[in-house]
């Protein structure tokens, strides 16, 4: 039987560093008032990095694959699979997943984004585990990468303090041993209007709204309830039970929901990331920068058992239960 493993993990952040503080006094200027206080309470937020002139989706992206690759010790001619999961690509198309094939000199293999918004990583991930073990594919290229700074509305307090930008990758590979242990996909699509891009491009212009917009307090709510039942799916499915979980990397985007969460679930806190406090909302990069961190700090190790989770618009969610 063929399993797949993570054999090299990689990130990368915009140079530009943006305090509570600093976001506060820029919406000042706007007339708009909010505190480092306020963001830190409600959300655990510090602060998050944005992009500059020259910083893309795509730079973030490619960036973080050369940091995986070379932990993997792997080289682009190794990649026969390439999945990006992006809701910001820097242009409509070509995929930022055939873009990143180009920049890194990738041999013809099969490339593609994949769009669940928060939850692409972990959508991704249990996606190339599926075609490794079918035999599509032997070594992944799964990316997530987000510039949301782009779709913020920065007279939207309630909102704009939330995200940053940045991006995750892993190699993926196939293996004898098990790797992924469950993967779990859901999406309630009747949910779609409460965390929306309500704009398209038609003859030429945008149509509709380019920004993002959110109703908080559903979303929250959502996002626990979710969070909570596609966990226990997988360790269900896994045989495991919380107590198994070394290291618990839910979607990095409010320190309450997953607290909540992990509350609910019986999950030691100190086995939790919280890459939320320094890097904000990264949409789909949330995930993988803040496994990018634990395993680069020693907090997850060869054998052990991590739970990753992502949460958004869709309203999708997912869970990936795996021995790292
Ligand atoms: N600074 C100061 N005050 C603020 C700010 C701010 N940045 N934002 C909102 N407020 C005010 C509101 O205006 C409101 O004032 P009022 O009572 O006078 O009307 C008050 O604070 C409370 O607002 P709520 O929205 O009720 O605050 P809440 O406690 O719900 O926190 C928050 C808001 C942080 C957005 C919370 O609802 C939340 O985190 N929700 C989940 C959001 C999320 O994680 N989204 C991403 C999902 S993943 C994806 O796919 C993108």
């Amino acid at each position: 039987t063929l399993f797949s493993r993570i054999a090299g993990t990689g990130s990368a952040l915009p140079a530009r560093r943006v305090t509570n503080d600093e976001l506060a006094a820029e919406l000042a200027a706007r007339g708009i008032e909010t505190s480092d206080e306020w963001i830190r309470t409600r959300t655990g937020i510090a602060e998050r990095r944005i992009v500059s002139e020259g910083e893309t989706t795509h730079t973030l992206a490619l960036e973080a694959s050369r940091n995986a690759l070379q932990a993997a010790s792997c080289s682009p001619s190794d990649i026969d699979l390439v999945i990006v999961a992006t809701t910001t690509p820097d242009e409509l198309f070509p995929s930022e997943a055939c873009r990143l094939q180009a920049s890194l000199g990738i041999p013809p293999c099969g490339c593609f984004d994949l769009q669940a918004v928060c939850s692409g990583f972990v959508y991704a991930l249990i996606t190339a585990d599926s075609l490794i073990r079918s035999g599509a594919a032997r070594r992944a290229l799964v990316a997530g990468a987000d510039t949301f700074s782009r779709l913020l509305d920065w007279n939207d307090r309630s909102s704009c303090v939330l995200f940053g930008d940045g991006a995750g990758a892993v190699v993926l590979e196939a293996g004898a041993e098990p790797g992924l242990a469950a993967g779990v996909l859901v999406a309630d699509g009747s949910r779609g209007d409460i965390l929306r891009v309500p704009g398209r491009i038609e003859g030429g212009r945008l149509r509709g709204s380019g920004f993002l917009y959110m109703e908080g307090r559903a979303v929250f709510r959502e996002a626990v309830e979710s969070l909570e039942s596609t966990a226990r799916e997988a360790l269900a499915r896994a045989g495991l039970s919380a107590a198994d979980i070394d290291c618990y990397i839910p979607h990095q985007a409010n320190i309450r929901i997953m607290t909540h969460v992990a509350g609910r679930l019986g999950i030691p806190l100190e086995r939790m990331e919280t890459a939320v406090t320094h890097h904000g909302n990264t949409c789909a990069a949330s995930v993988p920068l803040a496994l990018d961190e634990a395993v680069r700090s020693g907090r997850l190790r060869r054998g052990q058992t991590a739970l990753l989770q992502g949460v958004g618009a869709g309203m999708t969610c997912a869970a990936a239960l795996l021995r790292y």
